[in-house]
C-alpha cells in the first residue's frame, strides 16, 4: 500500500499532445511502481478540440477537476484553424489557467544536458538557468483585452508592485535552493527589463532592487532585453536565475531552448501559491501528431518538475537522473530539429529502461 496518493489532472491536449502525455503518463507509472507514494490521475478534456466540441477550451468541470487536484499535468493545447472571432487562438488556456488560477511564476528551466549536442560550442554543463516568468499581468494582462478599430489597436503592459513583488520574491527563493551560476558558483538573479525606455518597466527593476535587498546572499543585476538575448548566447554560463516579464520571458525561453537542442527539451511550471501545472513550453505540433514522431521529453521532464512541487523530489530527480542517462550513453539520440531518432515510443522505453541506472 503507497503511503501517501497525490491526485494529478491530466490534460492530454491537441495536436501531439496526446501522444506526449501518455509517454509521460508511462515514465510515471515506471517511477511510481517502486516510490512510498501513488498518483491517482483524472483525465480533463481542454484546448482546441474541446473548443470546437462544446465552445469553450475548458468546461466548467474540467475547471473544477483542476481544482480539486493536486497539481494538473498539461500536453501542448491549441490548432492554428481554431481561432476566436478576434483571431487569436481559441484552443489556449494561458488565459483561462495562468490568470484563472493566479498561477503567477512561469519557470522554465534552459538546461543543456549530457548527450545533446547544443548548435553552441560549449562545455556541458554550461548552460542551466531558469526563466522566472511573470505569467498574470506584463503585456499578456491585456489578452483578450486589446482595443482599437480597424485603423490601430493597442495592447497595454501592466506592471503591480504586488505582482512584481511575488514574482521576484519566487526568482530569489528559487535561486537560494540552486547552486549557482555555471560560470563561478555565484546565486545571482538577473532582472531582464527595458528600463531605458518604458516606464513600466523601470518600475520592474526599481521593485526587483527593493526586494533584492531581503537576500544578501544572491547576486542581484540587471540587463535590457536586446543586451540579454545576445548574453543568452555569447555568456549563456553567466546565468543562473532569470526574472522577466511574460512577453520578454515568452520570447527568451524559446530562444534558451535553442541553445539547449530546442523546445522539445524544455519543460515549464506554472505556479501559483495554491495550484499550479506543469506542461512542455512549445506548441501542440500538429503537422508531427499522431506519427510516434515527437520528442517527449519535455512533457517528461515537466512530470519530473511536478512531482517536485507535490514534494517527492526523489522521485523526480529519478527521471532527470534515467533522461540523463539515457542520453549520455546514446539510447536516446536527438537530430538537430529536436525530433529522436525511432520516435515517440522509443525515447519513452528508453527512459524507462535507465531509471535507477
Ligand atoms: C508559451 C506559449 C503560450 C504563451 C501561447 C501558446 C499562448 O507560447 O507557453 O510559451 O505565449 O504563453
Ligand atoms: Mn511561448
Amino acid at each position: 500500500m503507497p503511503e501517501r496518493t497525490h491526485t494529478v489532472a491530466v490534460i492530454a491536449g491537441d495536436g501531439i499532445g496526446p501522444e506526449l502525455v501518455e509517454s509521460a503518463l508511462t515514465v510515471l507509472d515506471a517511477v511510481t511502481s517502486t516510490t512510498p507514494f501513488a498518483l491517482r490521475t483524472v483525465a480533463v478534456d481542454a484546448g482546441a478540440g474541446t473548443y470546437q466540441r462544446e465552445g469553450a477550451a475548458l468546461t466548467d468541470a474540467g475547471l473544477a477537476a483542476i481544482r480539486s487536484a493536486d497539481a494538473t499535468l498539461k500536453g501542448p493545447v491549441g490548432l492554428p484553424h481554431v481561432r476566436m472571432p478576434d483571431g487569436t487562438e481559441a484552443g489556449l488556456l494561458g488565459g483561462i489557467l495562468r490568470n484563472g488560477l493566479d498561477l503567477y511564476a512561469n519557470v522554465r528551466p534552459v538546461t543543456l544536458l549530457p548527450g545533446v549536442e547544443s548548435r553552441l560550442r560549449v562545455e556541458p554543463g554550461a548552460i542551466d538557468y531558469v526563466i522566472v516568468r511573470e505569467n498574470t499581468e506584463g503585456l499578456y494582462a491585456s489578452r483578450g483585452k486589446g482595443v482599437g478599430n480597424e485603423r490601430a489597436m493597442a495592447d497595454t503592459l501592466l506592471v503591480t508592485r504586488a505582482g512584481c513583488e511575488r514574482i521576484v520574491r519566487h526568482a530569489f527563493d528559487l535561486a537560494l535552493r540552486r547552486s549557482g551560476a555555471p560560470a563561478d558558483g555565484v546565486r545571482r538573479v538577473t532582472c531582464v527589463d527595458k528600463a531605458n525606455v518604458l516606464r513600466s518597466m523601470y518600475f520592474f527593476r526599481s521593485v526587483f532592487l527593493e526586494v533584492a535587498r531581503e537576500y544578501p546572499g544572491v547576486e542581484a543585476e540587471c540587463r535590457y532585453v536586446d543586451a540579454m538575448a545576445q548574453a543568452l548566447v555569447m555568456e549563456p554560463e553567466h546565468f543562473d536565475v532569470v526574472v522577466t516579464e511574460s512577453m520578454f520571458g515568452d520570447i527568451l525561453s524559446d530562444l534558451g531552448g535553442g541553445t539547449v537542442g530546442g523546445v522539445a527539451l524544455c519543460p515549464g511550471g506554472n505556479i501559483g501559491d495554491a495550484r499550479a501545472y506543469f506542461e512542455p513550453i512549445h506548441g501542440s505540433a500538429p503537422s508531427l501528431a499522431g506519427q510516434d514522431r515527437a520528442n517527449p521529453l519535455s512533457q517528461i521532464l515537466a512530470a519530473a518538475m511536478m512531482l517536485d512541487h507535490l514534494g517527492e523530489q526523489a522521485a523526480g530527480d529519478l527521471i532527470r537522473g534515467s533522461v540523463r542517462a539515457a542520453l549520455a550513453s546514446g539510447a536516446i539520440r536527438l537530430r538537430r530539429d529536436g525530433t529522436a531518432e525511432g520516435g515517440t515510443r522509443a525515447v519513452t522505453g528508453a527512459v524507462v529502461g535507465a531509471l535507477g541506472s
